[in-house]
């Protein structure tokens, strides 16, 4: 199992009592999740652990040769979490999200979302799942949204597709609100080709959290879009996740993206390596800072994987001498081998 020295998930304390700001920060807004996240799933105490994978692994096999993307992947996300996901092209970010969104399935390990066990799925609830538990939102924008229907229509599709209670009324007032909620509400009667890259990644938001999904996966959201418009597109996802509880996890190669959330996970190699946290602080003056701080991450048999830049700068190869303090552990270069030391 993952585990970090996590960064306490505090709220900003406020000095100032004056009203709230037009644009809430990182800690407010995430505050604001959990709590959401806490009324959907009935009291606090299950918030732990949302998505739990453990050891997981996925291979691929296509003519003879086996591409083993994910090996042995750790991931803990609580609900209400809103979580990015990095890491360099090949890296396993989209097979996890693909399993995690019950398209594909894993080879071994463990993936458990909610009550779901990913790897033990039979086909009739796995579509319940995809149905009534997930949303997803792909990089494409064309491959969001049906070009002959417009943003409400498409937003109620996948409610009538569901036979969601209530009639065509409760429908299309729930699609003008989320659509609202996004901030593409003057585009609700215009089809696709008639609206933006971004705001049709907006509505894909929408319709990706139409039947009200505990967890919205985003593989690369805003990776067509400039960035001005990709930070509209993230602000339409953390108002999901602030105002819906909905946990969220999205791929990005975007670092503005990556800097708007209080926890990116970076993937290496099919495993998760290290993990940035951001915590609010108070400063000297009374106002808050956000802090981040990168963790690397130990798997439940005490491996971690040092950042590429440390290995660097020490040479470090082979063996590492390790030597246990009080309050930290020690890592320095071991002893050459014989051979190394010949060469010298
Ligand atoms: N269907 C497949 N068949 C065979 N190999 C695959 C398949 N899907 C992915 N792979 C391989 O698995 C590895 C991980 O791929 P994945 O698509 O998860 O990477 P990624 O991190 O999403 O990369 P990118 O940033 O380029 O989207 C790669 O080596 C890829 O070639
Ligand atoms: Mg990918």
């Amino acid at each position: 199992m993952t585990a970090t020295a996590s960064g306490s998930a505090r709220p900003a304390p406020r000095h100032d009592p004056g009203p709230p700001p037009a644009v809430p920060d990182l800690a407010t807004l995430q505050q604001r999740a959990a709590a959401r996240a806490a009324e959907r799933a009935g009291g606090r105490d299950r918030l732990r652990g949302h998505i739990v994978c453990d050891g997981l692994v996925r291979i691929f096999q296509t003519e003879g040769v086996e591409v083993v993307a994910l090996q042995g992947l750790d991931l803990v996300i609580d609900r209400g979490e809103l979580v990015a996901i990095v890491g360099a092209s090949g890296s396993g970010k989209s097979t996890l999200l693909n399993i995690l969104s019950g398209l594909d399935t894993p080879t071994a390990g463990i993936a458990r979302v909610a009550e779901y066990d990913l790897l033990a799925l039979s086909n009739r609830k796995r579509l319940a799942y995809r149905r009534e538990m997930v949303g997803f939102i792909w990089q494409q924008t064309g491959r969001n949204l049906l070009p002959y229907l417009t943003a409400v229509e498409n937003v109620e599709l996948p409610m009538r597709l569901a036979r969601r209670s209530g009639g065509r009324r409760d429908r299309r007032e729930r699609a003008r609100r989320l659509l609202d909620l996004v901030g593409v509400g003057h585009c609700a009667d215009r089809r696709p080709g008639q609206m933006s890259g971004g705001e049709q990644q907006r509505c894909a938001v929408a319709v990706a959290v139409a039947n009200d999904p505990e967890i919205l996966f985003a593989d690369e959201p805003t990776g067509e879009l400039d960035e001005a418009t990709g930070a509209e597109v993230f602000a339409a996802l953390r108002t999901i996740n602030a105002e819906l509880g909905v946990t969220i996890v999205v791929v990005t190669h975007d670092h503005a993206v990556s800097g708007q959330v209080r926890r990116t996970v970076a993937i290496r190699d099919g495993r998760t390596a290290s993990e940035v946290r951001r915590t609010a602080r108070v400063t000297a003056d009374g106002g808050t800072e956000l802090v981040s701080e990168e963790y690397a991450v130990l798997d439940r048999t005490g491996r971690m994987q040092l950042p590429a830049p440390f290995v660097e700068a020490l040479a470090l190869r082979d063996r590492v001498r390790l030597d246990l303090e009080p309050d930290h552990v020690e890592v320095r270069p071991g002893d050459r081998t014989h051979a190394e030391e010949n060469e010298r």
